[in-house]
């Protein structure tokens, strides 16, 4: 099968012929539908998410089930279904506290000493993230990273709720409690921040403000939901946010993974407001805030991971918003790709020229 690997950081993924295994125990072989392509992608490109190459990368899919390994009981061939990262093993004390999302076992593909899921022509091993690696024409990922989906849904939007929706979403769904007619700033607009703001939406939030560098988003964020948009490239975005709030935000949503763009989301919110740290800020970097000003205003910040996902019980429900209208996925779509391009897709997104991109394979 074709699939786009990433031999070096830094470098442009090399478009290869790459083996797939037969699905062994538990595992599940699925024609991949589509991909979209995630910030999260660029940060292992750049070295800010450490994995070592060579490595597939794509994590944000949906496919049709192939073939099944023994064991597998949940998914049979034709089934369609979307990829989630977040695997989970259901016995851990994360698992069954409610927290698979935070299951540790969810990296841990094949053991080491077996066969390796992918590899090249001649056997060498290649790395699969997040046991997924969309990118690619085939995948062979455990069950519990997948969840069947209905017939009816559309694949190329199916797939954006593998990483960027279920984030987005899930942050103001499932991190936090928004009590109808909060204001909340979502600041980003890519498809993560969108996803948000959405959520934010159908919550029913009050003022929602999005904040992004490039002016052009605006339009897909009031299409979305936003009632405020602030330009951060002309003038003090956290000044601009204080005006339309009277002081600062109920809840403040960082969606882009930049040390000044989190301080900001810390500045924009109000007293005894919450800071939602979404972004991946590479892992490199460390963000100074003024402890006195959590403390004095009690303000709170909190991480977001994978949209606090159940994703078997999530992933449906946001199928479900999309079919009846709820949920806008059409309008995030930037342009849809073969995976030849995926180079210059990456070009596009440093440039922030797109919402969200994705892969269509045919
Ligand atoms: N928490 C999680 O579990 C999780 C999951 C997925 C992605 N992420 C992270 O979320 C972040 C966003 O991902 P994405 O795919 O939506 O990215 P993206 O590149 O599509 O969107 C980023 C947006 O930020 C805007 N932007 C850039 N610099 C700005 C600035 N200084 N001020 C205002 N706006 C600016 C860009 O114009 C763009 O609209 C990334 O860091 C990604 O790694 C986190
Ligand atoms: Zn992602
Ligand atoms: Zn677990």
């Amino acid at each position: 099968m074709k699939a786009a690997v990433m031999r070096a950081n830094n470098a442009p993924l090399e478009l290869e012929e790459v083996r797939i295994d037969d699905p062994g125990p538990g595992e599940v072989l699925l024609k991949t539908a589509a991909s979209g392509i995630c910030h999260s992608d660029l940060h292992v490109i750049e070295g800010g998410l450490p994995v070592p190459p060579p490595c597939i990368l794509g994590h944000e899919p949906a496919g049709v089930v192939e073939a099944v390994g023994a064991g597998v009981t949940d998914f049979t061939p034709g089934d369609h279904v979307i990829g989630c990262l977040t695997s989970w093993c259901g016995v851990c004390k994360f698992c069954t506290g409610g927290r698979p999302y935070l299951c540790p076992s969810q990296y841990i593909g094949r053991a080491p000493e077996s066969k390796p899921r992918l590899s090249t022509p001649g056997g060498d091993a290649i790395g699969q993230f997040a046991n997924l690696s969309s990118f690619a024409e085939k995948m062979l990922c455990p069950e519990r990273s997948l969840v069947k989906i209905r017939d009816d849904m559309p694949l190329d939007r199916a797939s954006l709720i593998g990483c960027g929706v279920t984030t987005g979403l899930g942050a103001a769904l499932n991190t936090v409690h928004i009590p109808a007619g909060s204001s909340v700033v979502i600041i980003g607009c890519g498809g993560v921040g969108l996803a948000a703001l959405q959520g934010a939406r159908i919550v029913g939030a009050g003022k929602i403000i999005a904040v992004d560098a490039q002016a052009w988003k605006f339009d897909i964020a009031q299409k979305l939901g936003a009632t405020d948009c602030v330009d951060a490239s002309d003038g003090d975005p956290v000044a601009a946010v204080q005006g339309l709030t009277g002081g600062g935000a109920d809840f403040v949503f960082e969606c882009i993974g930049l040390v000044p763009t989190v301080q900001q989301a810390v500045a924009m919110t109000g007293r005894g407001g919450t800071t939602v740290l979404v972004g991946v800020v590479p892992i490199q970097q460390l963000v100074p805030i003024s402890a006195a000003d959590l403390t004095l205003q009690e303000k709170k910040i909190t991480g977001s991971y994978m949209g606090s996902n159940r994703f078997r019980f999530d992933m449906p429900k946001y199928v479900e918003f999309y079919l009846d209208g709820r949920l806008h996925l059409d309008e995030m779509i930037s342009s849809r790709i073969p995976l030849d391009e995926v180079n210059e897709a990456f070009d596009r997104m440093r440039k922030g020229e797109v919402a969200r991109q994705v892969i269509v394979f045919d």
